[in-house]
């Protein structure tokens, strides 16, 4: 399928690292309203500027569009781009508003166009893995599970200098004034949502505990630097849910069953090792869950730990950040969904539930206050 990239900044590099592996899809060309970003980006990798945006849109060969813009163009341009007939894959989140969010997907189902949102890593190999031992019973009953996603003390960190691949600096303003829920929570919503169905009900607390970062830029929403939720899963399971960019970098995710716990020990990382150990309920596992305790400090943490499940999958390079992720994979899936029928496993369902889920632990009266879902998948 061929498609145009809609705005160069930071993230775009990582996109274009990895459309290349993916050969359903086929770049055509990309455009950013900030002219000299987009002459740097094209420079950079050797890619075909469109002017505007009605000239990408004029161009009937494109048939997806993928909105890399920041999150408060995210609904005009998709917006745009579905009345213009054509499929959208959007970084996240799908829209700033549930009533936005509801109107994209109203347009995309009534015109039949794909809609998806990032992010995609509800298909990493290392998920994958993860899902085979949950859906292999070895771990007992899935009761519970625990999301990290801690970026570390970020407001104090070096982000004046973080630059991309091409050279656009991290968009800090944005970041900070769209919060850190906004931006990541998804990163384990999707693959909760993935292994345990859609949520039926979230309650949150979140709080901007340090209101001053990014003055001297002239940062002026404090939106929250952490939120914490309790996810309720249609099947029972509950999910812990936490979001900062104060607490040191962790972005595990432990799934608790009644016999067993399986860790999957980045979110971020296409191919992190998916632990498992016992939970400690019968003799043997527990003399060696107390060994590991008494051994932790001359031993990294999860170095005792039962060998790690092969994770299998072509490994992904790291991007700027140093992760490796495969941001395209959605673009992809999104494709071979539209084109050969594949099995659906991203969509309009599914972006707009993420985004209810996400916008519930964002809200300013989430204050310990349950709220259902009106979404599913
Ligand atoms: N920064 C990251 O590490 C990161 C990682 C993953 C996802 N994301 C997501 O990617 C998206 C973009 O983030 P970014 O970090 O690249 O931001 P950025 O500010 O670096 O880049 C966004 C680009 O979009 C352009 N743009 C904005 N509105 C436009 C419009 N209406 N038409 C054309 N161009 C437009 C801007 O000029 C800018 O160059 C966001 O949704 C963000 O949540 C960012």
């Amino acid at each position: 399928m061929k498609i145009a990239i809609i705005g160069c900044g930071f993230v775009a590099d990582n996109y274009i690292a990895m459309l290349a592996e993916h050969t359903n899809v086929e770049l055509l060309g990309v455009y950013d309203r900030d002219a000299a970003r987009l002459a740097t980006f094209c420079a950079f990798h050797k890619l075909n500027a469109y002017d505007s945006l009605a000239a990408v849109l004029a161009d009937e060969r494109v048939h997806m569009i993928v909105n890399l813009t920041n999150p408060s163009s995210h609904f005009e341009v998709t917006m745009t781009a579905l009345q213009a007939g054509r499929h959208v894959y959007s970084e996240k989140p799908l829209a700033m508003t549930m009533a936005e969010a509801h109107m994209l997907v109203a347009e995309a189902d009534r015109r039949g166009l794909g809609l998806a949102s990032a992010p995609c890593n509800q298909l990493s190999d290392a998920l994958a893995t993860l899902k085979r031992e949950v859906q292999s019973g070895r771990l007992g009953r899935i009761v519970y599970a625990q999301a990290e996603m801690d970026d570390g003390m970020v407001p104090g960190l070096d982000w004046y200098n973080w630059r991309s691949k091409s050279g656009a600096p991290w968009p800090a303003k944005d970041e900070f004034e769209v919060g850190c829920t906004m931006e990541h929570a998804g990163y384990h919503i999707t693959p909760l949502v993935e292994l345990f169905g859609p949520v039926r009900r979230v309650t949150a607390f979140n709080a901007c505990l340090v209101p001053d970062k990014g003055r001297d830029i002239g940062v002026s929403i404090m939106s929250p630097d952490i939120s914490v939720g309790l996810l309720e899963f249609d099947g029972g399971v509950v999910a812990r849910l936490s979001n900062t960019i104060l607490a040191p970098a962790n972005r595990s995710l432990r799934v608790v069953g009644t016999e067993a716990v399986a860790t999957l020990t980045d979110a971020w990382e296409y191919h992190a090792p998916v632990r498992i150990s016992p939970t400690g309920a019968r003799f043997w596992p527990r003399v060696v869950r107390k060994i590991e305790k008494k051994l932790s400090w001359l031993l990294p943490g999860l170095l005792l730990g039962w060998p790690a499940k092969q994770v299998d999958g072509r490994r992904v390079p790291k991007t700027a950040g140093g992760h490796r992720m495969d941001f395209a994979r959605g673009i992809a899936q999104l494709a071979a969904q539209i084109e050969s029928g594949a099995p659906v496993r991203i969509g309009t369902a599914l972006a707009l539930h993420v985004t209810e889920v996400t916008l519930a632990l964002q809200s300013p009266d989430a204050a310990g206050r349950a709220v259902s879902m009106q979404t599913s998948i």
